[in-house]
């Protein structure tokens, strides 16, 4: 099991914890009772428990017929209805999947659209996908949002001018609501294959639903291993009620404790450029959940030790109002030792025989110290590996932690009011109709 420390926090100690462990329970009480804000949206929380075989088997069965027929699969959907499929692809797949004969599957690419409005992105993807065998997997939840809309209505014409329109049909996946919106018209009045998003599952917590499943397995990973993982930290958060012994209410309890001290910055950091997707995931699900009413923690991120070389001054001697989250990865799944080299120009003979892996988990000690002597809070999660399971854990926790954390500051971690602000701006200025 993933693990989690908070002792390099610099301001509270296990026994200023304790003092709050009333209030940390009564959130936990709402959350667990479904009795807090937001509650008809809780749907996430027994996903891993009510996700069953029958489904499962339909995504594993959609995925096999995508990558049966495609080189390629492109994702169509934007924010919650995007990032976890990718957060959970990017961390599994090989880092130069795209120059196979390396791949180490033989999974479709996938790749993504509909995740802004950029004109050449999507043009350039049309250039690729006219001398490949594509298939496309159209997500979201309200079935009207402009971006991803924008992408599929091009790529669909795309897609039936390459492929004619009845053979099109087969090569289109919706994932939508189960009722509502233009989507889920489009995808009854063409026929395509169609996966629900349960009504009670917000965007940002829906990546255990067939908006991230389905992605993943035709990634090529293992969704069973995945809500397995989360299945088991359900089933830890829900068993372990005291603060003492439950990792979520801890992380919940001590990011509102340090932002409560002026700490209003989190980053997020991982070792690993392939956890960067991760951590665009975290911030969407803290940022759309917790910056409303004028409160919330900042989310943001960082890759180290790149990152070192840029933010790196910031943190050891900035302003004082930032905390760090590590997700510190304790094996890595190849091994690289130094190797000998008798000029040793390069001075780095000190490190021979040590991996990759030991020399990134040292950096990793060494900005611990650095960054705690500068002042900055470090907490962190610890993680085994990046695999499925270990990626479900990690998803579950923070899903639960940022429900916590949400009802702490007592707002609605489940609506996103001010998202609304800029499409209201922007259709008005397009004269969209009323
Ligand atoms: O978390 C959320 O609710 C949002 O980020 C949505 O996922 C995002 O706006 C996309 O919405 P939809 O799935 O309706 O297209």
């Amino acid at each position: 099991m993933i693990q989690f420390n908070y002792s390099q926090n610099l301001l509270f100690s296990d026994a200023d914890m304790q003092q709050h462990q009333e209030e940390i329970s009564k959130v936990y009480q709402q959350l667990t009772t479904k009795s807090g804000k937001g509650n008809d949206f809780l749907g996430w929380l027994d996903l891993p428990e009510e996700t069953d075989e029958v489904l499962l088997n339909q995504i594993q069965s959609c995925a096999n017929r995508l990558e049966r027929q495609s080189e390629i699969v492109v994702v169509i959907g934007i924010g919650g209805s995007y990032l976890g499929a990718r957060a959970v692809i990017e961390a599994l797949q090989h880092s130069y999947k795209g120059f196979s004969p390396f791949s180490d599957n033989h999974a479709p690419y996938v790749t993504y659209a509909g995740n802004n409005i950029s004109e050449d992105n999507l043009c350039e993807l049309l250039e690729v996908l006219d001398h490949k065998d594509y298939s496309l997997i159209v997500i979201s939840k309200s079935g009207t949002t402009t971006e991803p809309a924008i992408a599929f209505r091009i790529l669909k014409k795309h897609c039936e001018d390459k492929y004619g329109k009845e053979w099109a049909k087969q090569r289109i996946v919706a994932i939508t609501d189960k009722t509502r919106g233009a989507l889920k018209q489009m995808a009854d009045a063409n026929g395509y294959e169609t996966f629900v998003i349960p009504d009670d599952v917000g965007g940002r917590y829906s990546v255990l639903t067939p908006v991230g499943l389905l992605p993943i397995a035709v990634a090529g990973f293992d969704i069973r291993q995945l809500i397995a993982g989360a299945r088991a930290m359900r089933h830890e958060l829900l068993s372990q009620t005291n603060l003492n012994d439950n990792i979520a209410q801890q992380y919940a309890l001590i990011r509102y404790l340090l932002y409560q001290s002026g700490k209003k910055i989190e980053l997020m950091v991982a070792y690993n450029p392939k956890l960067a997707f991760f951590i665009e995931w975290y911030k969407q699900l803290f940022g759309e959940s917790e910056g409303k009413e004028g409160k919330g923690i900042f989310p943001t991120g960082a890759t180290f030790s790149t990152d070192l070389h840029s933010l790196g001054q910031y943190i050891q001697e900035g302003e004082r109002h930032l905390f760090e989250t590590v997700l510190s990865i304790q094996q890595s799944r190849f091994q690289v030792p130094i190797p000998e080299d008798a000029e040793n120009l390069d001075k780095l003979n000190y490190l021979l025989g040590k991996s990759i892996q030991e020399i990134n988990l040292t950096a990793e000690e060494g900005t611990r110290m650095a960054h705690v002597d500068g002042k900055v809070p470090n907490l962190r999660l610890i993680v085994p590996k990046v695999d499925e399971n270990n990626l479900g854990q990690l998803i579950y926790f923070f899903e639960f932690s940022c429900a916590l954390g949400g009802y702490l500051l007592d707002i609605n971690p489940f609506d996103q009011p001010g998202v609304e602000a800029y499409k209201k701006n922007m259709f008005r200025l397009l004269g969209k109709p009323q």
